[in-house]
């Protein structure tokens, strides 16, 4: 079964004569463990498809299946719960508590569900340790590099084992190394948890590393290419 599938997906932005079409007939597949970029110019959709792929908005019409349920007509609480157990997300800007060191920030998603802080903690240790960050565990995030920040937000992303990890432009901030550093953990992540990867990107250095690239225009899906098995 897929892990994702949308078909005939249409969404518009804005009301009355503001209304613009914003997706138009998206139809894909993600298999579960599959790592796939999404590319195309900025205001194709990128961002806006990633969202409802991420239950955080629903299409206007067609069909979004999530592990076979169709989730663009669950109940709030329902999406609500499928985002915080099995989709991850990463964004440009981190997104990370200012006020919150790099272990609670990890913690939290574990905290919302009711876990004992010590346990939170020691799975956001753990966690940590894998992206290589266990000496900056009690670093607050202005007290880190960019790398280093978008490696906490990932552990927070991941800590939960989701099926689904989302990334919009999660190296936009970040300078050549870094950023390959990024995706190389992404890569290993993916290998060691299965967790599948969709990866929103301007960097077709990045988008030719991914084994599946979705290429967006004007709200359409325009190519789907895929490197040989
Ligand atoms: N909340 C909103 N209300 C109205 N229009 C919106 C809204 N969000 C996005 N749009 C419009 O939808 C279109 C697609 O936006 P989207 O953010 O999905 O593009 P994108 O491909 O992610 O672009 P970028 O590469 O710049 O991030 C744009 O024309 C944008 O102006
Ligand atoms: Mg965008």
């Amino acid at each position: 079964m897929a892990l994702l599938d949308l078909s005939g997906v249409h969404k518009a932005h804005g009301d009355g004569p503001n209304r613009v079409p914003v997706l138009r007939d998206v139809s894909f597949a993600i298999a579960p463990g599959e790592v796939c970029a999404i590319t195309g110019a900025s205001g194709s959709g990128k961002s806006t498809l990633l969202n409802l792929i991420g239950l955080l908005d629903r299409p206007d019409s067609g069909r979004l299946l999530f592990e076979g349920e169709d989730v663009a007509r669950a109940t709030p609480d329902r999406q609500a719960r499928l985002r915080s157990r099995r989709i991850g997300f990463v964004f440009q800007s981190f997104h990370l508590l200012p006020r919150l060191t790099a272990l609670d920030n990890v913690a939290l998603p574990f905290l919302y569900r009711g876990l004992s802080p010590r346990a939170c903690r020691g799975h956001a240790a753990a966690m940590l340790q894998r992206v290589g960050l266990a000496d900056r565990a009690g670093h607050r995030p202005e007290e880190l590099s960019g790398g280093q920040r978008q490696r906490v937000a990932i552990a927070r992303a991941l800590v939960g084992r989701p099926a689904l990890l989302l990334a919009d432009e999660p190296t936009g901030n970040l300078d050549s190394g870094a950023a390959r550093r990024i995706i190389d953990l992404f890569f290993e992540l993916n290998a060691e948890t299965g967790v599948a990867v969709v990866l929103v990107t301007h960097d077709p250095g990045i988008a030719a590393r991914c084994p599946r690239r979705l290429t967006m225009d004007d709200g359409r899906l325009t190519a789907d290419g895929r490197d040989p098995p």
